[in-house]
């Protein structure tokens, strides 16, 4: 962060959002164009979610994606992203085994330019060291994506009183090991806002109602780009697939057709050089004299060996 960059948004500003009672806007990116566009539009906060695994890489879970592929992506994304708060997503097995691997981790997620790090699953141990190190971490509770097969599958989750609770304590424990912010995945809203309500930390939500400090979205499934499923709590707010494909249908069809590329999208040769290349007699090609708004041709010379075919050039 430069050090005049009044407009980033930083943690003093997350937490009194909070206090203020103003929902934080929370997305993922995962590449430049997409973090221009998300911080472009005044989102609050991206995050770089090992979700890339299933949203840009084509895997079935976010288990596969390795820390390099979630740092080459922090990256792109930190040089496109120039206000937002970034948060990285620690990937399966890359704070597990010990708390050393974890901090050296979680220390390349900042060294590519991310201001947080999120960590799934109550490992009050791993992120007390890396909250020490003084890297922020997000912890992110209920529906824990890497630990889906204790769960027994993607399930929602503290939908008994006994469940809650014990979600509560786990939250309230990572709060006291000095985690910044809390993120709650697959919650009924009413869990989820007890939880909001009892931590001082900025509490989100995904798939965990309205009465949470803000909400993340999955940037592919608010735009139209994920179809493997579609998840209660998802809004699609456009077809951009769609939109991209009917683009390309257009595209190949003036391609085929010899509509693109035009005379605008040609560059230009010097005459001298256009007539050496011409009156070599090497070249079998033909000259082509572009129709000005006025209706005579742009180029009046005429070369020896060459065919001249005017064409009209398209109105505006
Ligand atoms: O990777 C991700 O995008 C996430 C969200 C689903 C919470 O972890």
């Amino acid at each position: 962060m430069a050090a005049n960059d009044k407009n980033k948004v930083t943690i003093l500003k997350l937490r009194r959002q909070k206090k203020e009672g103003k929902k934080t806007v929370f997305v993922t990116a995962y590449d430049y164009p997409q973090a221009i566009i998300t911080d472009g539009a005044g989102v609050d906060a991206i995050l770089v979610g090992d979700s890339l695994g299933m949203t840009t890489l084509g895997h079935k879970t976010t288990i596969p994606v390795t820390m390099d592929q979630m740092i080459s992506s922090c990256e792109a994304v930190s040089r496109g992203a120039k206000n937002a708060f970034l948060v990285g997503d620690m990937p399966y097995m890359s704070y597990q085994v010990s708390n050393e691997e974890a901090v050296h981790n979680a220390g390349r997620f900042v060294r590519a330019g991310m201001d947080c790090v999120k960590v799934e699953g109550a490992m009050i141990d791993r992120i007390k060291a890396i909250c020490d190190a003084g890297i922020m971490v997000m912890s992110h509770l209920g529906l824990t994506p890497h630990t889906r097969a204790k769960l027994g599958g993607y399930r929602v989750q503290g939908k008994t009183a006994a469940q809650a609770e014990i979600i509560l304590e786990q939250a309230l424990a990572l709060q006291e090991a000095g985690c910044s912010f809390l993120l709650l995945e697959g919650m009924p809203r009413e869990s989820a806002s007890m939880i909001a309500e009892k931590l001082e930390i900025p509490v989100y939500g995904i798939g965990a109602g309205d009465k949470v400090d803000g909400q993340l979205v999955i940037f592919h499934d608010l735009m139209g780009l994920f179809w493997e499923f579609k998840s209660k709590f998802v809004k699609r707010y456009c077809e951009a697939g769609q939109i991209m494909q009917e683009a390309l249908k257009q595209y190949a069809s003036e391609v085929r057709s010899g509509e693109f590329p035009t005379e605008e999208n040609f560059y230009a040769i010097k005459e001298e050089e256009l007539e050496k290349l011409l009156g070599g007699g090497n070249w079998k090609t033909e000259r082509i004299v572009y129709e000005t708004d006025q209706g005579f041709p742009t180029n009046h010379s005429a070369t020896p060996n060459t065919t001249t075919t005017v064409k009209k050039k398209d109105k505006e």
